[in-house]
């Protein structure tokens, strides 16, 4: 991140907002559909339910966006004509093309500006937020939209065959708006982005016969996730901390500092762990995956929305945005308030 040496200015996260499709998909549905149980998903995985849309009603990842945004937008006390750009990270748009956040621009009436999505997988949101501070920081904008959106439960296998990734994933939205302000103390202390695709054959989703990694095609893997939970499972749990300890390096902070480690929920045990490693309380390592499932690029806004509308998100607070995906990628954006 290099400043623009006439950026004198502060950035401030306005605004937060979410969406959810309202369909509840529980274990216990989910026992109807494969060889699975309520038990076995808990222990392992923290989770009780999660959203998913209606492949015959909707929502769809567009619809979500918008509505996240506009919810951002009214938290912010502003319009969509106030905004200057808008980048969605999502890695399951509607269509190959036009984008999300293209589609999104012209919904909330945000006029002709720029607009495009970025796919990071679940470290999407996290990657959007330091290119749209450090947009707005080269002097370039004012007002970023900044959404997460993922309806990946379009790419699940909910047969018995799939039935290690069916479980974990829900549908939603979440999004922020950035906007410059007045008091130069505000904005990003530090910031970490990371790619390994050596380990992309962990978690991918093949879009056909060519993409697989391994030469032993079935044509029911195609568009549909492909996952090695213990080899992703592993990863998370060594990287998250080394994240954290690598941002916090950067920032000069210290771990006790950080009102908020706002984590990508992949897994309760997953977090519980890194929670455990830096000896945080759980009011500052929040976890919601028992309600929502790992909803890709749009668990981190989520959370942050949550504590927002819970009055826990203060001026003054310093919160760390944390996400790992598919990639591998893996991500921080550690902010001051
Ligand atoms: N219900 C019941 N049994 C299941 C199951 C399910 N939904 N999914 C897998 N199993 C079975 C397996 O078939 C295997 O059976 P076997 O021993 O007879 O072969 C057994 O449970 C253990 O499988 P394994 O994959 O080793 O389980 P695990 O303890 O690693 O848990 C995950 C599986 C997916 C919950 C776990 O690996 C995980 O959470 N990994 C991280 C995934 C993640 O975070 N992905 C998103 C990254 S953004």
């Amino acid at each position: 991140m290099s400043p623009s040496p006439a950026f004198t200015r502060g950035i401030e996260i306005a605004g937060v907002g979410s969406a959810l499709p309202d369909r509840i998909l529980s274990n216990k549905d989910l026992e109807t559909m494969m060889d699975t149980s309520d038990e076995w998903i808990v222990q392992r995985t923290g989770i009780h339910e999660r959203r998913v849309h209606d492949p015959d009603t909707g929502p769809n990842t567009t619809t979500l966006a918008t509505d996240a945004l506009n919810k951002a937008l009214s938290h912010a006390g502003m319009q969509g004509s106030d905004l200057d750009l808008i980048i969605c990270a999502t890695m399951t748009p509607d269509m190959p093309t036009p984008s999300v956040s293209c589609l999104v621009a012209h919904h909330v009436n945000a006029g002709q500006i720029p607009a495009f999505d970025l796919n990071a997988a679940c470290s999407g949101f996290v990657y959007a937020m330091n290119c749209a501070h450090d947009m707005i920081r080269s002097g370039a904008h004012k007002n970023v939209g900044v959404i997460g959106a993922d309806l990946i439960t379009r790419f699940i296998d909910y047969s018995t065959f799939g039935r290690a990734s069916a479980i974990l994933f829900g549908d939603a939205a979440g999004a922020c708006v950035l906007r410059e302000c007045d008091k130069p103390a505000k904005g990003l202390l530090a910031q970490s982005m990371h790619t390994d695709a050596s380990r992309a054959k962990h978690l991918f989703i093949p879009g056909g016969k060519n993409d697989f990694f391994e030469m032993d095609y079935e044509e029911r893997r195609v568009l549909r996730v492909q996952m090695n939970g213990p080899a992703v499972f592993k990863f998370a749990v060594s990287t998250f901390p080394k994240l954290i300890e690598e941002t916090l390096d950067k920032a000069g902070v210290d771990a006790h500092e950080v009102h908020h480690y706002i984590c990508h929920q992949s897994n309760a045990r997953i977090l519980t762990a890194a929670r455990d490693r830096f000896g945080l309380p759980e009011d500052r390592f929040y976890i919601n995956i028992g309600a929502r499932g790992n909803t890709v690029s749009a668990s981190v806004p989520l959370i942050l929305d949550e504590l927002t509308q819970a009055g826990r998100v203060e001026e003054g607070q310093k919160i760390m945005l944390l996400g790992f995906g598919a990639g591998l990628t893996w991500a921080s954006s550690l902010w001051q308030l």
